[in-house]
Parts: C-alpha cells; sequence; structure tokens
C-alpha cells in the first residue's frame, strides 16, 4: 500500500499496529541512520515553562516593590499635607484632593469627619459604608441610627461629638481596608484629632482600635477600659475602646457591654 492511497487515518492505525504509539519529536527520525550522528547531535529537551516562571516571578517582585514605594511617597504627602494645615476646613479640603489613595477611586464621595469639630467626645469608625459614600457624611446608615440611639440613651446627640472615620473613602464592597490603605489615610485622622483636640476618643471597632493604637489585640481584650493615645505633639488623650455598631447589629447579646462603655464614657465626661 502506498502512502499517496492511504488516508491519515490508515497511516496513524497503521503506526499504532507496529507499536509506534508515542512522538517524540518534530522531526521523524531515521531508523537507519548512523547512532553517531543521532549521539552527536541531541536535542535540546522541551524547556517551556522555566524562562517565563522566572520572568513573572521578578515581575511580580518589581510591582510589590513599585506598590511599596508609592505607599512610602503618599503616606510622606499626606504627612506633609498635614504638617501644613491649621484648620480643620483646610485639612477638609486638602483630603479631598488627596490623589494618594486609590479607594478614592472607587468611592463617589470622600467621607471627612462630621458632627461638632469643638465637642469634647471624638468617635472613631472603620472606613464609610454604602450609605455614608452617596451622602459623604458619616454614620448615616444603619450603624449610625443604632449610635444615634446609644448616645441618646446616655444623654448625647451628634451635637456633643465629632464623628469621623479612620478611612475618609469607602472600600469597595465594605471590605477590610488593606494595611497601606490605613498607612496612607492615618496621618489625616492623626491630624483630625489634634486639630479637634477631644477632652477623649472613642474607638468604634478594632480596626480603628489597632489603627490608633497600633497594635494587633482583638477588640474583646481592649474594650471597656480607659487606654492612652499620645498625639504628635505630645498630648495625651484618654481612649476608650468598644464595640462597632455593625457587630451590635450581628450580635445583640453584646448589648450590655457597648452600654457599660458609653456609661464610662458619660462618667468620664462629667468628671
Ligand atoms: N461604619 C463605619 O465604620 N463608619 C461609618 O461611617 C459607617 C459605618
Amino acid at each position: 500500500m502506498s502512502t499517496d492511497s492511504m488516508s491519515i487515518k490508515d497511516i496513524l492505525e497503521w503506526y499504532i499496529w507496529a507499536g509506534v504509539d508515542e512522538t517524540v519529536g518534530d522531526e521523524p527520525l531515521s531508523a537507519n541512520a548512523p547512532v553517531a550522528a543521532k549521539v552527536a547531535e541531541p536535542r535540546p529537551l522541551p524547556v517551556i515553562n522555566a524562562p517565563k516562571k522566572v520572568s513573572d516571578e521578578s515581575e511580580e517582585r518589581k510591582a510589590t516593590t513599585e506598590l511599596a514605594q508609592a505607599t512610602i511617597n503618599a503616606c510622606k504627602g499626606a504627612k506633609d499635607i498635614c504638617a501644613q494645615v491649621k484648620t480643620i476646613d483646610e485639612l477638609r479640603s486638602m483630603v479631598e484632593a488627596f490623589d494618594g489613595c486609590a479607594l478614592k477611586l472607587t468611592a463617589n464621595k470622600t467621607v471627612f469627619g462630621g458632627g461638632n469639630p469643638q465637642a469634647e467626645i471624638m468617635l472613631i469608625g472603620e472606613a464609610p459604608g454604602a450609605d455614608e459614600d452617596r451622602m459623604g457624611i458619616p454614620f448615616v446608615g444603619r450603624s449610625g441610627h443604632l449610635l444615634d440611639k446609644i448616645l441618646q440613651a446616655v444623654g448625647f446627640s451628634r451635637e456633643n461629638v465629632y464623628i469621623t472615620n479612620v478611612l475618609p473613602w469607602r472600600p469597595p464592597g465594605n471590605r477590610t481596608p488593606t494595611t497601606a490603605e490605613v498607612a496612607v489615610c492615618l496621618p489625616f485622622l492623626k491630624r483630625q484629632i489634634e486639630l479637634v483636640h477631644p477632652k477623649v476618643i472613642v474607638l468604634l471597632g478594632g480596626s480603628a482600635a489597632n489603627a490608633l493604637l497600633d497594635n494587633e489585640d482583638p477588640i474583646s481584650k481592649l474594650r471597656g477600659k480607659w487606654l492612652d493615645y499620645s498625639t504628635e505633639n505630645k498630648d495625651v488623650i484618654p481612649v476608650l475602646a468598644t464595640f462597632h455598631p455593625a457587630y451590635l447589629l450581628r450580635n445583640a447579646a453584646q448589648k450590655a457591654k457597648i452600654w457599660s462603655d458609653f456609661l464610662r464614657l458619660k462618667k468620664k465626661i462629667s468628671s
């Protein structure tokens, strides 16, 4: 049978019948070729993935270094701004104009602090949620309504407090902020504290507590006792950490603890 009259299927079947069931290269090898010639011209083993992997790794390393450098630059930019501003309104305008945090690209509004900038009590949450992002005001959603009720129960209202967040922009889908995002925005929070100069600070939830107190302790360990926060000017402000109202909405059983924390706050302010 000549190959001219054979179909490809016939040829493959013939190969299989003859025991040829594996391909070893693109070029046909003659069984009659001199052995020496075969040994003298070894075909390099096809190494397909290794070089790409090396370049993937170096690309990854380059991207990580660039991101770290961008974060360092953004932190420095934020600190430089904070060193210049003298009033809370100036700080608000500067934060609104700041482009060093990528969260701003996905947020609708910059949510700066709200309430009374002359208040004795400063409340600090984590970051705006969907409602705050829409309105540009902190704590106006479900958590905010619960917070208003708690404040009311101990005799306070929004006029008695200044409310802000660690981050002035909503993380997409309310995800937990990254360490880099917190690091870039923290100078703005610290400057707000200096400019408002409250008598006491209440940290709402673990993220705010860890960011300002610079630790990783769980909120269950931090809450319920007076701690100290030192400003850059070395003023010491008493700080009380407590559960975030959003946590309370999911865990009503913790109501008694948040209630006792706000009574502790009331006592401190009255003293
Ligand atoms: N949760 C926060 O931490 N801050 C807000 O402003 C709203 C919800």
